[in-house]
């Protein structure tokens, strides 16, 4: 049955872009197969949790963030063409001793209150050139999403899914039973109008005036400013939230709150936002902070920077960003 589809290597094998970087692609896929490993067997695998310990970021890890970092970690470190790799769980870079060639960032488990419930979980993955001819250096990462060469992400669900882009446009391959990719979804496309948000609706109180009249106008439905009825989903992974939107559309929405007004937003900008916005954008879609500031413009100050997230199908960002109370969604 899978015959039918071609497989990842022979999906990489047809890209234009440099051989390296198809080296660095399937040492990262390679690897989201041995975590899918791990995610599947759960509580058998010791994966259940908390880890006791704590990121750079003082959020509470739990054994599976842990145990998928070293792997992903490990795994990049023995691939040739990458000189140095950042993590969502790594207080700094952690440079391989080569130069040249790539700069890895990742949330090597996104989306980790869902273990627990063994509810969707995914791997966020970014690739930036690295400096040539000297050892990278943090800020070598901090170059902004324009830059990146590749994105994707494999989600943990239902079915265990692959979502790349290289060069051209977002493909998508599902894993096999003996742990092998095939390319099921050549085009993805998102559609540029949709009925469908995604937002923590427990935060309303803390959000800014426009995005709360943004979701208000969604959920008066047809008789309501909007003239249709909206629906909601919030899947608490970006990972399974943003593949809803690349397979149907909608919008996922991560606005700055109030709760810590000098934050921009929750999500990280190197290991979600920019490889997600990627993602989004060659498929057609927009992925901004505000509804109207590209997220692949902001440029980092430092690794563990975050980002407001309003991403998805076209015509709803616009409406997102032209929402009554105007400009106060944009974050500062
Ligand atoms: P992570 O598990 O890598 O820390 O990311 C969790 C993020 C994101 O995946 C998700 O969309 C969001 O946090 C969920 O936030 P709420 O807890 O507000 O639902
Ligand atoms: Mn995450
Ligand atoms: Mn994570």
């Amino acid at each position: 049955m899978t015959a039918a589809y071609p497989t990842l290597d022979d999906h990489l094998a047809g890209q234009d872009v440099p051989e390296a970087l198809k080296v660095v692609v399937a040492a990262i896929a390679t690897e989201c197969v041995a975590i899918a490993g791990v995610v599947r067997l759960g509580g058998l695998a010791g994966a259940l949790g908390l880890a006791g310990t704590a990121n750079v970021q003082d959020e509470e890890q739990k054994k599976l963030d842990v145990m998928t970092n070293d792997m992903l970690t490990e795994r990049l470190k023995a691939c040739q063409p990458v000189a140095a790799v950042g993590s969502e769980e790594m207080d700094l870079i952690e440079p391989t001793g080569r130069t040249g060639g790539y700069l890895v960032t990742f949330d090597p488990l996104d989306g980790s209150s869902n273990i627990d419930i063994n509810a969707p979980v995914g791997t966020i993955f970014s690739i930036l050139p690295a400096p040539e001819g000297r050892a990278p250096v943090e800020a070598d990462f901090l170059i902004g999403g324009r830059k990146q060469v590749g994105a994707g992400y494999a989600v943990y669900g239902a079915q265990t899914m692959l979502v790349l882009t290289l060069s051209g446009g977002v493909t998508g391959f599902t894993l096999d039973a003996q742990g092998r990719w095939h390319l099921t979804n050549p085009d993805i496309v998102v559609p540029a109008d949709t009925k469908e948000f995604a937002i923590n609706m427990s935060n309303r109180r803390h959000w800014a005036p426009a995005v709360r009249a943004y979701i208000d106008d969604c959920l008066a439905g047809k008789t309501g400013p909007r003239g249709k009825d909206f629906n909601m989903r919030w899947v608490a992974a970006m990972v399974a939230d943003v593949h809803r939107v690349l397979m149907r559309g909608g919008v996922f929405l991560y606005p700055w709150d109030q709760r810590e007004p000098d934050r921009p937003g929750k999500l990280r900008l190197l290991y979600e936002g920019a490889p997600m916005a990627l993602l989004i954008e060659r498929a057609g879609g927009k992925a901004t902070t505000d509804g109207v500031t590209p997220i692949l413009d902001v440029i980092p100050r430092n690794l563990h920077e975050r980002c407001a997230v309003a991403l998805g199908s076209a015509n709803e960002i616009d409406a997102y960003a032209g929402t009554p109370a105007g400009n106060d969604l944009r974050q500062v």
